[in-house]
């Protein structure tokens, strides 16, 4: 590895990403690929927090790191890995809990939140997210995490479990910072603006997958719910819908947020939400072809596999030692 700044980021392989897993997260994958060494996990220990189908958790993994290539992830410079094939991530989360209180992770927002939404399985592991989140950054000496702006609180997190450990131990863990993106950090559900696009979302209708097809993209566009004004400007607040709609068609299209409202002024928006919808169609179309494409050569997909686990294991392992002598696990000499 050179000697450019880790970053480090993750998305759980859990239902198809949306749109705004894309715009929030994969899409600054592709952006930051050259400025840092990169290292992209598939969360899967984190998708058992919930209760998963075990084939299609399997399928979705392997769709997931055919999906990071076809959004332009580069196999070649990042190394991209399965979360459970580095064991450290699951070891190092033990460590962490033992000094992780309660009280951090009942007040956590997701974990209210799914407490809420899986009220019948509020389980350890779900409640204990945040810290397998953390140890997952931490063992690859990550210096920044791009991630969505539902996020923050688990990143916050990772930084005072870094500052407490460097605390009690001297210092060894390096103490990450967030990248949100300067637009879409928290992408909008279609259904209801008020609320963040969800894959898990039971409305369909809600979300762009980054699986749908032309037809259902623009449909899902139409029906967007907007407000009863009728100015296309950009005001979160006040025009959630129509602001979320200005800030998809940004990063889709590649043009400003202010030029896109220009473009639209005066535009009814009807005619606006078909542009949008038809800018993301575009966006998704060699996406998919791509995936597509990828998932035709498991072999290939296997290999890329092997080999970012075998180098996340690694710097994984020489963490994780560094850990246990720190904290006063016996090692014999071999
Ligand atoms: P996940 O799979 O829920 O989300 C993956 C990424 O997508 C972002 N995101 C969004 N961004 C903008 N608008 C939205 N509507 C939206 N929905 C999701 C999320 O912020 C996230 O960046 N816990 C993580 C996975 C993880 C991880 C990590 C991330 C596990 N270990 C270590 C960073 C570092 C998550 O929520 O995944």
């Amino acid at each position: 590895m050179s000697d450019k700044k880790t970053l480090f980021s993750a998305v759980q392989p859990s239902g198809i990403p949306t749109i705004g897993n894309y715009v929030g997260a994969i899409n600054n994958f592709v952006k930051l690929q050259d400025e840092y060494n990169c290292i992209y996990s598939i969360a899967d220990l984190h998708c058992l927090t919930v209760r998963q189908d075990p084939a299609s958790l399997r399928k979705a993994t392997q769709e997931l790191l055919a999906l990071y290539i076809a959004c332009g992830v580069d196999p070649e410079k990042c190394i991209m890995f399965v979360q459970s094939h580095v064991p450290q991530h699951a070891e190092l989360t033990w460590i962490l809990n033992t000094m992780t209180y309660p009280g951090e992770l009942n007040r956590m927002t997701q974990f209210k939140d799914k407490s809420r939404s899986h009220a019948d399985n509020v389980n350890m592991g779900l409640m204990d997210y945040p810290v397998l989140m953390a140890s997952d950054i931490l063992l690859y000496n990550t210096a920044v995490v791009p991630v969505g702006a539902d996020q923050k609180q688990h990143i916050e997190l990772t930084r005072d479990l870094a500052i407490r450990f460097n605390g009690r131990y001297s210092d060894t863990f390096v103490v990450p910072e967030p990248i949100f993106p300067k637009h879409g950090a928290k992408i909008m559900s279609l259904a209801d603006p008020t609320k963040k696009m969800s894959k898990s979302d039971e409305n369909v209708n809600a979300f762009v997958s980054m699986y749908d097809d032309t037809d259902t993209v623009i449909r899902k566009f139409k029906r967007a719910v907007t407000d009863s004004d009728t100015k296309i400007y950009f005001d979160p607040e006040n025009k959630p819908g129509i602001s979320n709609l200005l800030t998809i068609y940004s990063v889709f299209s590649g043009v400003s947020v202010e030029d896109a409202v220009k473009e639209f002024e005066g535009k009814g928006y009807g005619d606006f939400k078909i542009k949008v919808g038809e800018a993301v169609a575009e966006g998704l179309k060699p996406i998919s072809e791509k995936r597509n494409s990828l998932l035709k050569d498991k072999a290939y997909l296997d290999s890329i596999m092997l080999k970012g686990a075998e180098s996340a294991y690694k710097i994984a392992r020489k963490t994780l030692s560094k850990v246990y002598r720190k904290v006063g696990l016996y090692s014999p000499e071999r």
